[in-house]
């Protein structure tokens, strides 16, 4: 462990939900990868104790992705409970005492952001939030950050009260996966893709993260969200980054994280009419939801971005619930060669990222048909495919990355505030939200105002079939 590596992990909102689903995985991934091995307090309002906290994490475990005896044990012994209201000084008190010789926590703020200010204060006035320098503490916190531009900027400002940037960590776990850092490692690797990665061959570039199940009980927290807060202003911004970024100059977090926020600078604010909002029918009978809600489940986006390598190439993002196949996946058009050759070329070239359920790098290219009559035929030439199954879980990574220091893979402040900016005009636009049917590719009939040229590609809900559909040059 260096001197700049957390010395305890404390997470508030150790018996919610986000703990249950990701966080007891990870803490027990780390713990089987020899990466943890300090403190973990949990902190909750629940009425429970350290045994019932244990329980939990058990049965969170057995849920998803199995119980380690050895790691589960360790974790157990690592465990501590605070249980107390954020409001109260005492339970910061017992956090302090909880927290022992630790000079350097992780604070990770598993719980509503309108909770932040309330316990970074108390934080700060218990003696948790360290000194400057080394021995500073951190702040972990989960996205949603804000839900528009103002109250991101006030978020920033709560947090700056107590915490620099340089202990702040916020969270986007998309950043957390490996597929998504693969697009900026391949990209910057391989010196033949500098060459044609931007205006001069690419025609557009399509970003498609489709879910093929609805809100899942999650009705009161998606009708205030939508998906362009929920998932495009994020987690679809961060993969259009990593497609649209300049080569950092060093490796380091602040270098990298600079890149990234010159992509966002390079795009205006979002038009309407660039943007088709849809609901899936039936949204309304979910639990949560109001009964008239123009909350969007899907949304299709074209964006420009002025800079030299992109202006002029648009950048469509689309994102859904309740769509045909659950997939994330990047679709870059090359323009049409001026070919000479008798026949015509079948398909466009074009790159393939597939971020999720599993890993794809590939090139769709033209090759002469096995019958020798000089027609085309449609190949892929595949660089990467599938992922290792010791592959780390997103949770597992940032929560090590903040602990270790290392804020490459999360959101700075500039760059939320980029991001919110692009979205903010539409956010409050208030543009008409059209109904889908459950299983299809979003609003039949407002398709046409944002449609890449050539249309969407839609991919594939295997990678088998990915590849079938390339060889039928589709
Ligand atoms: C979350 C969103 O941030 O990301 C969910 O709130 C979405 O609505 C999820 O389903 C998708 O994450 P993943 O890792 O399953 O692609």
């Amino acid at each position: 462990m260096t001197n700049n590596h957390s010395d305890a992990l404390v997470f508030f909102g150790a018996t919610g939900d986000l703990a249950y689903k990701k966080i007891f995985p990870a803490l027990q991934a780390m713990i089987k990868r020899g990466h943890l091995n300090v403190p973990v307090v949990g902190v909750a309002k629940a009425g429970w104790n350290l045994d019932q906290l244990r329980a939990r994490a058990k049965d969170s475990l057995e849920k998803h992705g199995g119980v380690d005896g050895a790691a589960f044990e360790k974790l157990s012994s690592l465990l501590r409970y605070v249980d107390g209201d954020y409001q109260d000084p005492a339970t910061f008190q017992a956090v302090r005492k909880a927290l022992g010789n630790a000079q350097r926590p992780s604070h990770y703020l598993a719980i509503p952001p309108a909770l932040f200010e309330t316990v970074v204060q108390q934080l700060a006035k218990a003696g948790c939030a360290g000194e400057a320098g080394d021995r500073r503490a951190r702040v972990i916190v989960e996205k949603p950050f804000g839900h528009d531009l103002a109250s991101a900027q006030e978020l920033n400002r709560i947090l700056h009260s107590i915490f620099p940037e340089s202990a702040i960590f916020r969270i986007d776990h998309y950043l957390g996966k490996r597929p998504v850092n693969n697009v900026v490692v391949f990209r910057f690797s391989n010196s033949f893709m500098e060459p044609f990665w931007n205006r001069n061959y690419i025609e557009s570039v399509q970003i498609t993260m489709a879910e093929n199940f609805g809100v899942e009980g999650r009705g009161i927290f998606y009708d205030q969200t939508g998906a362009i807060r929920d998932v495009v202003q994020n987690h679809l911004f961060q993969i259009m980054c990593c497609l649209a970024m300049e080569p950092p100059v060093r490796n380091d977090s602040e270098t990298i994280r600079d890149e990234k926020v010159k992509v966002l600078k390079a795009i205006p604010e979002l038009d309407a009419k660039n943007v088709v909002r849809g609901q899936f029918r039936g949204y309304h009978q979910e639990k949560g939801v109001a009964p008239d809600s123009k909350v969007e489940t899907f949304a299709a986006l074209r964006m420009e971005l002025n800079s030299w390598r992109w202006k002029g190439v648009p950048f469509y993002i689309r994102a859904g619930k309740n769509l045909p196949v659950t997939c994330t996946e990047v679709y870059a058009r090359f323009h049409r060669p001026p070919t000479v050759v008798r026949g015509p070329a079948v398909t466009r070239n074009y790159m393939r990222f597939r971020i999720s359920p599993e890993m794809t790098i590939a090139v769709g290219a033209t090759v002469m048909a096995a019958d020798e009559t000089m027609k085309g035929e449609s190949v892929e030439i595949v660089a990467s495919h599938l992922s290792s199954p010791h592959e780390m879980e997103a949770y597992e990574r940032v929560l090590g990355d903040a602990m270790a220091g290392d804020a490459t893979h999360f959101a700075r402040q500039d760059y939320v505030e980029e991001a919110w900016r692009i979205v903010d005009p539409v956010l409050k636009a208030g543009t008409a939200v059209s109904e889908y049917e459950k299983g299809t590719w979003g609003p039949a009939d407002d398709e046409h105002k944002v449609l890449p040229i050539g249309g969407w590609h839609n991919p594939a809900a295997s990678e088998q079939d990915s590849s079938a559909a390339a060889h039928a040059g589709q």
